[in-house]
């Protein structure tokens, strides 16, 4: 009876980062492929957690959230885009990021519906896509040449796969894996977009407090026409070095915040109370989101200066914790067969953008790039350099 079991995601295994989180280990690998800081959240941020618990916070949370995480949120999000979202109607605190777009997903597209990724994508969107029934259109990005060493998106290629059909685009950035950012032009194109077409954004800015080079995070919600089309989602687990609390939220108008929370309401119903609380306190009391993009541009440059050293030559990145290294002085191949053989020969774990491609094997995916990912503690960067610099 189990072997003839229907699967609903029949070719989906185990994911790239737990198999080379798992080599990592074996090779006792310095793991800058996982996506996550090697360093704890701030002391008042766990204070602030502990005395929650302390104080009885530990039953459920409304539905939504907690009032007062929903109104930080709500100041936070009118402070730097410019937006205002009412609290008891269009912000919802979810089970971090992912629940916040599997439940989006789930509730917003319907059989038939086809949704647009662009390539390359993180990896949690296509499979979400297909369990509500819907289906993904992926529209690559341009990938970098030597004239221009960036990805760039073609608003065009975009606007060309939409369809009768389409219901919706997922859009995320600052970007993982590349790192790129949106320019005022994107939104620009944005507009002109859903002028045309007008389909729901589901805008993932998990990421949304680590941009570089002084620039700011420029999210749809700052422009009215793109805010009244976006669900908005993010995440704690980014900006607090918590990714392990899975604290997210999602911000969208009324009439869709309403069936969002009725997928939420059945698959979580709420999030854990105290970490709601001590995250509100936080947000309220101290300021270190102005700090971040600053503590992880030291880092980014860290590592980017340290690799100039090595045989990998590093590609800008604008945003996130992540940045991107060419690898074509080590040969040719698949990416994630030079990720393993770096795993093995110099003990550095990384991820191959190919990953976020919906076949990692064909050569459309394989760009000879690899995922670093410099959220590490600055001795751990500098052991990966020092073992890149072997690199033969
Ligand atoms: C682009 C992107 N979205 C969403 C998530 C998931 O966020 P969370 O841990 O809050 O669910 C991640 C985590 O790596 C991510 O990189």
């Amino acid at each position: 009876m189990l072997n003839t079991l229907p699967s609903k995601l029949p070719d989906v295994g185990s994911t790239i980062f737990t198999e080379m989180s798992a080599l990592a280990l074996e090779c006792r690998a310095i793991n800058l492929g996982q996506g996550f800081p090697d360093y704890p959240p701030p002391d008042a941020l766990i204070r602030a957690v502990s005395e929650a618990m302390a104080q009885g916070h530990n039953q459920y949370a409304p539905m939504a959230g907690l009032l007062q995480l929903r109104e930080a949120i709500a100041s936070k999000v009118q402070s730097q885009h410019g937006h205002a979202y009412s609290v008891e109607s269009e912000i919802t605190v979810t089970a971090g990021a992912t629940e916040a777009l599997m439940s989006s997903l789930l509730a917003l597209t319907h059989p038939g519906d086809e949704v647009l990724l662009i390539d390359p994508a993180y990896d949690l969107y296509a499979p979400s896509i297909r369990l509500a029934g819907a289906e993904a259109v992926r529209v690559p990005m341009r990938p970098p040449r030597k004239d221009d060493p960036a990805f760039r998106i073609d608003w065009n290629r975009v606007e060309a796969a939409m369809t009768p059909r389409t219901r919706m685009l997922v859009l995320n950035f600052p970007h993982n894996p590349t790192g790129l950012t949106l320019k005022p032009e994107d939104l620009d194109a944005l507009e002109a977009l859903i002028d045309r077409h007008p389909v729901l954004l589901l805008s993932d800015e998990a990421y949304e407090h680590i941009v570089f080079d002084g620039c700011a995070h420029l999210s749809p919600v700052s422009r009215p026409l793109l805010a009244e089309h976006t669900v908005l989602v993010s995440s704690f687990g980014k900006t607090f070095h918590a990714t392990g609390w899975k604290t997210g939220y999602c911000c969208a108008p009324a009439h869709v915040t309403r069936e969002i929370r009725k997928v939420h309401q059945f698959t979580v119903f709420s999030v854990s109370t105290p970490m709601q609380a001590g995250i509100a306190r936080y947000l309220r009391e101290s300021d270190t989101l102005s700090d971040l993009s600053g503590f992880y541009q030291k880092k980014r440059d860290r590592l980017a200066t340290g690799l100039k050293e090595t045989r990998l030559r590093p590609l800008h990145s604008e945003g996130t914790f992540f940045l991107l290294v060419d690898t074509a002085a080590l040969g040719t191949g698949l990416e994630k067969e030079l990720a393993v053989r770096l795993t093995r020969e110099v003990g550095v774990a990384s991820i191959p953008v190919s990953a976020f491609y919906a076949d990692p094997a064909r050569p459309e995916a394989n760009h000879q790039l690899l995922r670093l990912c410099f959220a590490k503690l600055d001795a751990t960067l500098d052991q990966a350099l020092e073992r890149l610099r072997g690199l033969n």
